[in-house]
């Protein structure tokens, strides 16, 4: 009893120095656009002896919080990197697993996301997700179409240098047949033949699990992001991570090359 009473009161005070935090950060300006590489879900599973798909299934869970969290701090965009195209390399179990995983999330949490006015998108390369996986993403994004909240966008089967090679190839076909001059391409026009066309580009970058490095992510959108970094593995961010992310960036001074 008396355990249950002090667990109830940590709680509470946990979460109202929670909302304080929050609070201050909105008095600030909040980037418009973050992308987490969401990184360390297997070395998570491997410190508690459980199969590296306990870390995937961890993770989701994560997806909810960051979500929730992002669409109250009023950011525009959330894009989380769930799977890039070098991760077929994986062994077939954890790929299977993991393109099970938008089902079990979108099916738990689909409707929760359509109160919150959540807006559900997918950059990345459709055709080589199982269908299974690919109607649960397009049932989504399909029930919250009209949602003008957050947009929480999956870069799924992404992977950046592909998706520049295509983007150059599809810029040769239209100025082949006449769509577009050659003079016309510049940075912008060039930025509307990514995957990212109609998003802004990322204001924040975060990664977890200790890596410094980008693992073929949006190499171009990411031009003059703020970068930050953390060796809190995936599984284990919190909302507190996220608060501390956007507090840091709060204070970077951004100058574009500019002084
Ligand atoms: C990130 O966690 C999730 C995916 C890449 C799908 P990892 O599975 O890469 O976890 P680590 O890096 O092996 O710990
Ligand atoms: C990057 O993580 C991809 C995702 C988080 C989806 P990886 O775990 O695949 O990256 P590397 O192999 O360590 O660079
Ligand atoms: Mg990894």
């Amino acid at each position: 009893m008396m355990f249950n009473k002090m667990k109830l009161w940590k709680n509470q005070n946990n979460s109202s120095i929670l909302r304080d935090k929050i609070n201050k950060i909105k008095e600030l300006p909040v980037p418009e656009h973050v992308a987490i590489i969401m990184d360390g879900n297997g070395r998570w599973a491997k410190k508690r002896a459980l199969p590296r798909v306990a870390g995937h299934h961890e993770g989701m869970k994560v997806v909810r919080k960051t979500t929730m969290l992002a669409n109250e701090l009023g950011i525009k965009t959330l894009t989380l990197y769930a799977f890039s195209t070098e991760n077929w390399k994986r062994p077939k179990n954890e790929v299977d697993y993991i393109m099970k995983l938008p089902e079990e999330f979108l099916g738990t949490f689909l409707p929760e996301l359509v109160e919150n006015n959540v807006q559900v998108k997918m950059i990345g390369y459709k055709d080589q997700l199982p269908g299974h996986t690919l109607r649960a993403i397009e049932k989504a994004m399909d029930q919250t179409r009209n949602n003008n909240g957050l947009v929480l966008n999956f870069a799924l089967n992404y992977g950046s240098r592909l998706e520049i090679v295509d983007a150059v190839k599809k810029v040769i076909i239209d100025t082949q047949n006449g769509k577009l001059q050659s003079s016309e391409l510049d940075e912008q026009v060039f930025s509307s033949y990514l995957m990212t066309a109609g998003f802004a580009d990322p204001d924040l970058l975060i990664r977890t699990s200790g890596e410094i490095r980008l693992s073929n992510f949006m190499l171009w959108q990411l031009a003059y992001s703020e970068f930050w970094f953390t060796d809190v593995l995936w599984p284990d961010f919190s909302e507190e991570h996220l608060l501390e992310a956007i507090e840091v960036f709060q204070k970077r001074q951004r100058r574009f090359g500019g002084i």
